[in-house]
């Protein structure tokens, strides 16, 4: 990798979004906690300072060591970054009389400054801080004021330092990507590499040195994740690479020979594992969301276990872990203890396996996921598809799980999904599906009583799956949906559409 540049985290909940528009002009970054920053500064261009939710002034302020970085490489503080370079070298950061959230726009853009090039007096930025710099550092001079920020925007003469009070990151700043491309490409002279078709060729490169003739084990699960990883280790050792894909039995309807069918067109060395018999086995009975949760995990790890076993000479767990699941956070409620999830796709394996893993994702965001995705000539339709719980259908039939609730149910999302696609709103929405409620009620069909199942739809926007709303689907949608459901699938007799925001409800019912 030829770019690269250091964003130092003081705990913002937007970095990843800083490190998401540095990476969409193609250049590459990586995100470190402030207390934990690479030993070695040198392959690194730029340095970015995040924003935080502490004050500069509080006790357990973050203090990160610029000692290497400060007067010696193209440095741009944001938010916390910009009050920290002022609060420590030679200026003064105070409680702002006005609380400055959300939109302001600029009343003062110093002509010149190739560090706001393009931007204009009147462009809206976003705004999130209570402190406020009440005097510049040593040798700064102020480039940018909003009409309650005197100091949004100052460069320290002599050197490529450079801070702003707004967040460039936030899609509400409108000039934000310019002034990032600025920093970085005018300033810093980074050049604009990180493509898609480099990452590719680098990547296939990088496993074929690596594994050599070693043979891999990759669990598919349909998932865009799981699907670019393998096609990228299928480029880089074509038939070393073993696929399973598992047939939990609560799967979409048909997706099991549908997806099957795609990834061997896709010249994938696949093998279907239909195991649904063992899931719903093991799951009879069982009511419990944890206890349903944990079964089905297990159970996975037997069957691949299983199966694993047949390819011999396996040295590797192929893995679609991407980076969000591996940076190492700043605790935003304080205190310099970084924690690190960790992630495993198929549910942790048992040791005796003893199988070496390689993630091919682990530096990509999930928009780049699918960007690769593409320029390997994945389907669009592939990669578009709704996130899709590894539990699948039996978190969304609530209560016990039984052969005849998993038909009714793929029944029903089928209808409601395939709707969606009819109407054009299917990439219109996040995710989607229904729920089996343990309800029964009343209703009238022709002359009949009926007493019969309520399923409930759900709909949602989001960008991570970590907050969420539901979505305003037109009503007309929504009443064929219905009918459809209440005329074609034989036991439902009621249909509800959830409207609850996450937080406080999640997507997912269990
Ligand atoms: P919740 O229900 O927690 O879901 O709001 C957030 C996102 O995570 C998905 N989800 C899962 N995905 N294994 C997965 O692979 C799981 O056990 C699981 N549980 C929830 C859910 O579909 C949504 O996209």
């Amino acid at each position: 990798m030829q770019n690269n540049v250091l964003i130092l985290d003081f705990g913002s909940q937007y970095t990843q979004l800083i490190a998401r528009r540095v990476r969409e002009l193609n250049i590459y970054c990586i995100i470190k906690p402030y207390n934990n920053p690479p030993e070695d500064l040198s392959s690194f261009q730029a340095v970015i300072l995040s924003g935080s939710p502490h004050s500069v002034r509080g006790e357990d302020a973050p203090h990160p060591d610029l000692s290497q970085i400060k007067g010696k490489k193209p440095l741009l503080g944001v938010c916390y970054g910009a009050q920290y370079l002022a609060q420590h070298f030679g200026g003064e950061v105070g409680q702002s009389n006005t609380r400055e959230y959300g939109r302001a726009n600029l009343s003062l853009v110093k002509e010149g400054e190739a560090f706001l090039n393009g931007v204009s007096v009147n462009s809206q930025v976003w705004m999130s801080h209570s402190d406020t710099i009440k005097q510049l550092p040593t040798g700064a001079v102020r480039i940018a004021s909003t009409h309650d920020v005197e100091n949004a925007g100052y460069r320290i003469e002599g050197e490529d330092t450079y801070a702003i009070q707004f967040h460039p990151e936030v899609y509400h700043s409108t000039d934000g990507k310019k002034i990032l491309e600025n920093f970085l490409v005018n300033i810093a002279g980074i050049a604009q590499t990180w493509t898609p078709d480099a990452f590719v060729d680098t990547t296939v490169a990088n496993l074929k040195t690596k594994l050599g003739d070693d043979r891999v084990i990759l669990g598919l699960s349909g998932g865009v994740d799981s699907t670019v990883a393998a096609t990228l280790l299928h480029k880089a050792i074509g038939e070393n690479l073993h696929c399973i894909f598992v047939n939990n039995g609560l799967l979409r309807k048909n997706e099991f020979t549908d997806v099957l069918k795609q990834y061997e067109g896709m010249g994938l060395n696949v093998k279907g594992v239909d195991a649904s018999a063992r899931f719903l086995k093991a799951l009879d009975g069982e009511s419990d969301p944890e206890g349903k949760r944990k079964i089905i995990g297990k159970v996975f790890v037997d069957v691949f276990d299983d199966e694993s076993k047949l390819v011999e000479n396996a040295k590797w767990l192929g893995q679609g872990t991407i980076y969000p699941d591996v940076i190492e956070s700043v605790s935003a409620t304080g205190g310099p203890s970084a924690t690190i999830k960790s992630h495993h796709n198929v549910g942790g394996l048992p040791d005796y396996m003893q199988l070496k893993v390689v993630e091919p994702l682990k530096a990509l965001f999930k928009d780049e996921v699918r960007r690769v995705g593409a320029s390997m000539g994945l389907a669009p339709e592939l990669l578009g598809r709704h996130p899709f719980p590894g539990p699948g259908l039996g978190i969304r039939i609530l209560g016990d799980i039984t052969e005849e609730k998993v038909t009714m149910l793929q029944e029903v999302d089928h209808i409601f999904i395939n709707g969606l696609r009819e109407a054009g709103l299917y990439d219109k929405v996040w995710q989607a599906g229904a729920m089996l409620l343990p309800v029964n009620s009343v209703g009238v069909m022709g002359d009949e009583r009926t007493y019969e199942k309520c399923v409930a739809l759900r709909a949602v926007e989001s960008t991570d799956g970590m907050t969420a709303d539901w979505v305003n689907l037109p009503y007309e949608f929504l009443q064929k949906v219905s009918n459809d459901i209440i005329n074609k699938v034989k036991g439902v007799n009621r249909v509800v559409y959830d409207i609850s925001s996450k937080p406080p409800a999640t997507i997912e019912w269990e």
